[in-house]
């Protein structure tokens, strides 16, 4: 659908011959010249090939060098208001589209919803302490907007806010830093009613809403992240219907739902420094779609780049670069969005960081002399995949995601504000959970994260996705997210193999 038309790039702040070298680092284990397929060798042969290579090869377990991320990187979890706190009808708390969704006959794969959910609205300080015994030093969660302003506008639900307010203290007591976001998927219902999205007084009233948040929590919470995957909340819950509030819209009235996502971003930023709090930091959380070079080739690199920048036109890019690539309007032709002037310059107001939510690859790409200069291919049926069909399996994705951003529009500060898998997670006899799954998607893609930290990309901290099992939206209950296994009926939390795996990787500041 989106075409480019892009013909020249901006210089790189970090070589593109680090491409594909990273590995070739001092202290990092070397490849045998030889390499051996298993099975080729009987086990005493392979063993007397390998013992020499091995002994003199550098010992690195233990050394910190080879993996350790930058002094300063920050670590923390990552949840949402809908997906963990139950108490949907507590202190004042208005309807949310998601709560509308929920009981919609066939929307939740299991009928759930998330009224109850891991009842973390009674049970912060349990979680918290969780946080603080995993050594976890900060913790992105999210304000659900009808809890503030029930009705989405008008006047403020103290009793509501209250709840962040105690959530802050317990944080701040524990030594763990708050990232608020302040938009996860739960729009008021009052304001869907009057046309969620599609209408462009919801931008006005979303920076209402923030720039009151962050008046009261502002002493406090000095990160702001504005809004959670637009690309996610716009195409599946306007564009195919899948997410609340389950609409599928013709495509000029999409265009115009997209556009006002991001006018609510830039609306938002504003809001929060006029706010009048010192300090109070602000940027965006999206789940970019991020080509991936099919090889490590300067060509297929440049051809991913400009992918990159082309499939997220209507979000990151615009958000970045104040303006909607000429392909991108190209392609909607007559259905492109409607705005005044300014609003542009007000999507693409300054921010603090650039937060982005990292799980899958979008296409591989290979470089191509024709229209659009690169080209996407498709990943075959047999391409692996995590416990969730979605979540396929790339690990270089974290690193290519950031260095794209920061190769496209060089932001001071990036973060992966979400990254995790669902697991088919069962407890062993013992009671434990050992998802060893989950370890090796983490294991890979922070060495892939490292792998862009270290040629210099700005990236400043990692929010594991999630803290606790919760409910997954359309996929309810059954898909665990969780370093922690919440036991729905008894709501017992129980950590799992990849709490104590995370808990390593924190404490030593390096991919364990
Ligand atoms: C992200 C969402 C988050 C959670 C994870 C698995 O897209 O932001 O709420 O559902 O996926």
């Amino acid at each position: 659908m989106r075409r480019c038309s892009r013909s020249s790039r901006e210089p790189s702040d970090f070589s593109p011959h680090t491409v594909g070298t990273a590995g070739a680092k001092k202290g990092a284990v070397t490849k045998p010249a030889h390499p051996t397929r298993r099975g080729l060798l009987g086990g005493a042969a392979l063993a007397a090939l390998a013992a020499p290579d091995l002994a003199a090869q550098p010992r690195t377990i233990d050394s910190g060098a080879d993996l350790a991320f930058p002094t300063g990187f920050r670590w923390g979890t990552a949840t949402s208001a809908y997906q963990i706190e139950g108490a949907t009808s507590a202190d004042g708390r208005g309807a949310s589209i998601w709560d509308t969704f929920c009981r919609e006959p066939g929307r939740i794969r299991d009928g759930s919803n998330g009224d109850v959910s891991v009842d973390h609205y009674h049970r912060y300080k349990e979680d918290v302490a969780l946080m603080k015994s995993l050594g976890a030093q900060t913790y992105r969660f999210s304000i659900a907007w009808p809890r503030v302003f029930p009705k989405g506008r008008g006047q403020l639900n103290a009793a509501g806010l209250a709840f962040y307010d105690r959530l802050v203290d317990e944080l701040l007591a524990s030594g763990i830093e708050p990232f608020a976001t302040l938009y996860h998927w739960d729009l008021p219902q009052a304001l869907q009613d009057k046309g969620g999205w599609e209408r462009r007084d919801t931008a006005l009233d979303f920076a209402d809403y923030a720039g009151a948040v962050a008046g009261k929590l502002g002493d406090r919470v000095k990160n702001f992240y504005t809004l959670n995957e637009m690309a996610s909340f716009i195409e599946f819950g306007y564009g195919i219907g899948i997410f609340a509030p389950g609409l599928k819209l013709p495509p000029d009235r999409l265009a115009q739902a997209r556009h006002h996502a991001v006018l609510a971003h830039g609306l938002a930023v504003q809001a929060i420094r006029a706010s009048g709090r010192a300090g109070a930091r602000v940027g965006p959380a999206e789940n970019l779609t991020v080509a991936l070079p099919a090889f490590e080739i300067p060509a297929h690199v440049e051809a991913a780049e400009l992918a990159t920048r082309e499939l997220n036109a209507a979000y990151l890019t615009v958000m970045m670069e104040g303006r909607y690539t000429d392909s991108y309007l190209a392609g909607l032709g007559a259905n492109a969005p409607r705005f005044p002037d300014g609003d542009l310059a007000i999507i693409a107001s300054p921010v603090d960081f650039v937060g982005i939510n990292v799980y899958v690859p979008g296409p591989y790409v290979l470089s191509s002399e024709a229209a659009p200069g690169y080209q996407a291919l498709k990943l075959p049926k047999s391409y692996p995949h995590m416990a969730s069909t979605w979540l396929t399996l790339a690990p270089e994705v974290l690193y290519w995601a950031p260095r794209h951003v920061a190769r496209l529009w060089k932001p001071a500060e990036i973060h992966i504000s979400e990254n995790g898998t669902s697991s088919k997670d069962k407890p062993d006899k013992d009671g434990r959970v050992y998802d060893l799954d989950r370890l090796m998607y983490l294991r890979n893609c922070l060495t892939q994260l490292h792998r862009a930290t270290s040629e210099g990309v700005p990236v400043r901290g990692y929010f594991l996705w999630s803290l606790l099992d919760n409910f997954e939206w359309a996929d309810g209950y059954a898909t665990r997210f969780g370093l922690v296994r919440v036991d729905y009926a008894t709501q017992q939390r129980s950590p799992k193999l990849s709490a104590a795996f995370y808990k390593e990787v924190m404490a030593r500041n390096r991919v364990a």
